[in-house]
């Protein structure tokens, strides 16, 4: 496959017997036939620079252990600074297995048991497992939608919520709610985390696919704690792989002994492989990956707007995550599920993103058009058996 493939992104891949989470795994998450628009992974091919360097590889009929942590940290800084304007030195940077086993290590190496972290919701769930699994105390801050249904960070509420917490679990961009955070809000944040001693751990691992210019956290906050990872970006998640940088040498002493005790401190041959060559090679795909899904979320916001638009819908300012307020169709969670799989669609629940999140579905846009074509016609039945807003 080549560059061609970008030609060819409306071609619908049959994903059914793959081992794939979001398709055959989709009966046993919703109890009923489905189409998926759920999990965070997209079906359209992984990036070819990515399925070529794997193949390449392959050719070698031995996978013994690897050693490519150097080349896999440099291409990501190298990456970083390309793509973002800033990117860590290779020497602040650690390979770890995934981003959310990075997260985890980072509430345990950055907090003691009994510590607040604050988080920041609706947020993709983990980063409530996160604190709550490692018996940290979860303090939440519901973000709120301004009357654009912009979600805004409320800064008073902000500065009451950051005293007394060790940590800030942040997610930059925010999934998922949307949002690219402007330099501005980000400079904001900044401010009031050191004003009271508060550390940040940013996960940015949607920021390749921001629509908007973004600013990596680190680059305005040397001592927060980036994590990424290709994953998401060159639709790879199924290798895992992720690195974390920090600037502050004492906090990477404590990240680097958490991930080895935690023993999440390697990517596997494949991670490996295919990020350096996401890394190297993937700029000019991911142009055509992200226009194609600016495509979409624009087609998105233009049906919903004429056919629905009691949902307020504002497309998201990265990615292929859609957040869609199904409150004005009812308060009834359970009668919204029933009626989603009536109709047959499998999208996420609000509510498992935290408060601020009942009401809510996250419908995943990163498919074909007619796929997604397809997913409209249904949450449009959905909501027509849903009793209609007044
Ligand atoms: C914000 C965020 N972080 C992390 C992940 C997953 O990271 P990984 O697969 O590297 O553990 C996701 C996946 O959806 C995500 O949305």
């Amino acid at each position: 496959m080549t560059m061609d493939a970008l030609d060819d992104l409306d071609r619908i891949w049959d994903r059914h017997g793959t081992g794939s989470l979001k398709w055959d795994g989709a009966r046993a998450r919703f109890g009923a036939e489905v189409l998926p628009m759920w999990v965070a992974d997209m079906d359209l091919p992984t990036a070819p620079v990515v399925l070529e360097a794997l193949r390449r590889r392959l050719e070698h009929p031995i996978l013994g252990y690897p050693w490519l942590d150097h080349e896999y940290l440099t291409a990501a800084s190298q990456w970083m600074r390309q793509r973002h304007g800033w990117g860590p030195e290779t020497g602040q940077t650690l390979v770890a297995s995934g981003v959310v086993p990075a997260l985890f290590a980072a509430v345990r190496a950055l907090s003691a048991i009994e510590d607040t972290v604050l988080v920041l919701t609706p947020v993709y769930p983990p980063f409530l497992q996160a604190v709550r699994s490692n018996g940290r105390r979860l303090r939440t801050l519901p973000l709120e939608p301004d009357a654009e249904g912009v979600y805004r960070i409320p800064w008073e509420q902000l500065a009451d919520a950051l005293s007394g917490a060790r940590l800030l679990l942040f997610c930059s961009p925010h999934n998922p709610v949307g949002r690219v955070w402007s330099a501005e809000e980000l400079s904001s944040l900044v401010e009031l985390c050191r004003s009271r001693g508060v550390r940040v751990v940013s996960d940015e691992i949607h920021a390749d696919l921001s629509q908007l210019p973004h600013t990596p956290l680190p680059r305005l906050m040397p001592e927060a704690v980036l994590l990424s990872a290709p994953g998401k970006a060159f639709n790879m998640a199924g290798l895992g792989g992720a690195f974390l940088s920090c600037g502050d040498e004492e906090a990477r002493r404590l990240l680097r002994e958490e991930l080895e005790r935690s023993q999440c401190q390697h990517a596997t041959l494949p991670a490996l492989v295919g990020g350096i060559a996401a890394w190297r090679e993937g700029g000019p795909w991911l142009e055509g990956i992200r226009s194609y899904l600016r495509g979409h979320a624009l087609y998105l916001a233009a049906r919903l707007a004429a056919d629905l638009p009691a949902l307020g819908f504002r497309p998201p300012e990265f990615g292929y995550l859609a957040w869609l307020d199904l409150r004005r169709y009812g308060q009834d969670d359970e009668r919204i599920d029933a009626v989603l799989r009536e109709v047959g669609l499998g999208l996420n629940a609000g509510a498992d993103f935290g408060p601020g999140g009942a009401g809510f579905r996250r419908l995943n846009f990163g498919c074909p058009r007619p796929l997604l074509q397809a997913g409209l016609d249904r949450l449009q039945r959905a909501l027509d058996l849903l009793s209609p807003p007044a």
